[in-house]
């Protein structure tokens, strides 16, 4: 049985996969690959929880928290990068875990990919409600409480469960509904969508960054790190750092922990590698060069944002557009209010055009009922139904599940996933050390091990109560492989017709 679980998908049956039916389009160019990269990036994370990171977790430190949580993130996109440019396959860190640590891993992995690719979705899609309640409020118009959020959140004080007054968030219900639209007609379309998108959005960061430093005042920036600079805990105890309310950490590591959200998805881009035309050279640029841009931008727009307003003051719900109406520049707050949803909608439709991609790559190998989740529509040549299945979860997560609880979840799945893929890619350097390799990792295995580190280490200065949630997660996942999985799986029972 054991040897079951572990059963590996060698390199080269799937490298012979690529060249099967039922493939993808080979469209996209390093330049559409970076920019579907920095419009999975730059969204919600840097337009609404640098706002709630600043204000609860590590104050002005929180520009420390990105350079942090921007190094976890470069690390692993090296590993990301290597594996990407050997099997340019989709499925991303699903298939490396295929390939390296067998299947139940690669199921286990496949399964996280789903927390990090659909939840994140949801919660993307609040922070777009967010903005656009906030865009809409600037011309006087506000959504009746019912439709504006989700029924219930997190009081920060006593951790506990409150109602908000509200049945669900109809504006993130919408959002959903429409990206699943455009992505069903095809990679092409939403590569094209996605590129206006990315445009608009650096073109407001840069603007927040280089207009807002003129109302940038340093004494906002005192005290420096008024959480303190720690925020790790091992299940629940905190080892370095200050306690928050209900045990939560706090510091600047806390708030690395939580604005790590604000990288996800530059990952996205070696899902992508099926649809690339020259992947063994463009996926690993795709992925670095949108990560770099992303976290210089970032640590910019932390330096501004918390010095235009005191952290303790920043807005926690469309923070950025509000600094600039704190300010007194409410044109600029139109300005960004409207950049914010384009770049937020843009981190949508990357985020939910990955996940059938991953599904598709595990209903290839039988872990997934093929009918559904491995048929690519005829003339669209997407992986339609599944895209319409992941719209109809993303649409209710986001109806009814609050952000922030939504966010730290895909954090601490995303963590897992990139901790796999670090893994990963230093176990296949000692099995296939010949295996053709147009990018490699520098630096292995120091680059790799720091990689696998410091997941680890946000992963442990997130609040205990992800750590139940992974786990429920992977228990139902476990579920889900035992009763279906591990009975289709093609290369068991190849390996069965084989032996
Ligand atoms: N990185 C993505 C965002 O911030 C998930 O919206």
């Amino acid at each position: 049985m054991l040897q079951r679980l572990m059963l590996k998908k060698p390199l080269k049956v799937l490298l012979e996969e690529m060249n099967g039916e039922n493939r993808l389009r080979r469209v996209l160019g390093p330049w559409s690959l970076s920019s579907l990269g920095i419009g999975a990036i730059i969204g919600t994370g840097i337009f609404v929880l640098t706002g709630l990171a600043a204000h609860d977790k590590a104050g002005p430190a929180l520009i420390v928290s990105f350079i942090v949580a921007g190094a976890a993130c470069i690390f692993a996109a090296f590993c990301y990068a290597e594996f990407a440019s050997m099997a340019p396959v989709a499925g991303s860190a699903y298939t490396y875990a295929y390939a390296t640590l067998g299947e139940f891993f690669a199921w286990i992995i496949g399964w996280d990919l789903v927390l990090e690719y659909t939840v994140a979705s949801a919660s993307v899609a609040h922070g777009w409600s967010h903005y656009f309640q906030d865009f809409l409020g600037i011309f006087g118009i506000h959504l009746p409480r019912a439709i504006s959020l989700a029924p219930f959140d997190y009081d920060t004080q006593t951790s506990k469960l409150i109602a908000t007054g509200s049945w669900f968030d109809l504006p993130a219900v919408l959002i959903s509904v429409i990206v699943t639209v455009i992505l069903v007609k095809g990679i092409k379309e939403s590569s094209r969508f996605n590129t206006i998108m990315v445009g608009i959005k650096l073109a407001v960061v840069l603007f927040v960054i280089v207009v807002g430093a003129f109302y940038v005042d340093p004494a906002n920036w005192q005290p420096f790190a008024p959480y303190g600079w720690g925020g790790f805990s091992l299940f629940g105890t905190i080892h370095f750092g200050q306690v928050g309310s209900h045990g939560a950490p706090l510091g600047m590591l806390a708030g690395a922990s939580i604005i790590f959200y604000a990288y996800i998805g530059f990952d996205s881009v070696s899902t992508h590698a099926e649809e690339a035309r020259n992947p063994s050279r463009d996926v690993p640029f795709g992925i670095i060069a949108s990560l770099l841009v992303c976290t210089i931008l970032y640590v910019a727009v932390a330096a501004v944002l918390t010095g235009m307003v005191r952290y303790n003051e920043l807005d926690i719900s469309a923070p950025v557009s509000n600094a600039f109406a704190r300010v007194g520049l409410p044109w600029a707050q139109f300005l960004v209010s409207a950049g914010a949803l384009a770049g937020i909608t843009s981190v949508l439709l990357v985020l939910m055009l990955s996940q059938p991609r991953v599904l598709l790559a595990m209903a290839r190998d039988g872990l997934l009922p093929p009918g559904f989740f491995g048929e690519v529509h005829e003339r669209f040549r997407t992986p339609w139904k599944s895209t319409i299945l992941t719209g109809v979860i993303v649409g209710l997560l986001s109806a009814f599940l609050p952000l922030r609880m939504l966010a730290e979840l895909v954090n601490i799945g995303t963590l897992l996933a990139f901790v796999v893929v670090c893994t990963a890619v230093l176990i296949m350097r000692y099995t296939n050390p010949e295996a053709k390799r147009p990018f490699r990792t520098p630096f292995v295995p120091a680059i790799p091990l720091l990689g696998i580190f410091s997941c680890l280490l946000l992963m442990f200065s997130l609040p205990i109560e992800n750590w139940y949630r992974l786990f429920i997660w992977l228990g139902l996942g476990l579920l889900i492989y035992f009763f279906y999985g591990l009975r289709h799986s093609v290369l068991v029972r190849s390996s069965q017709g084989q032996g």
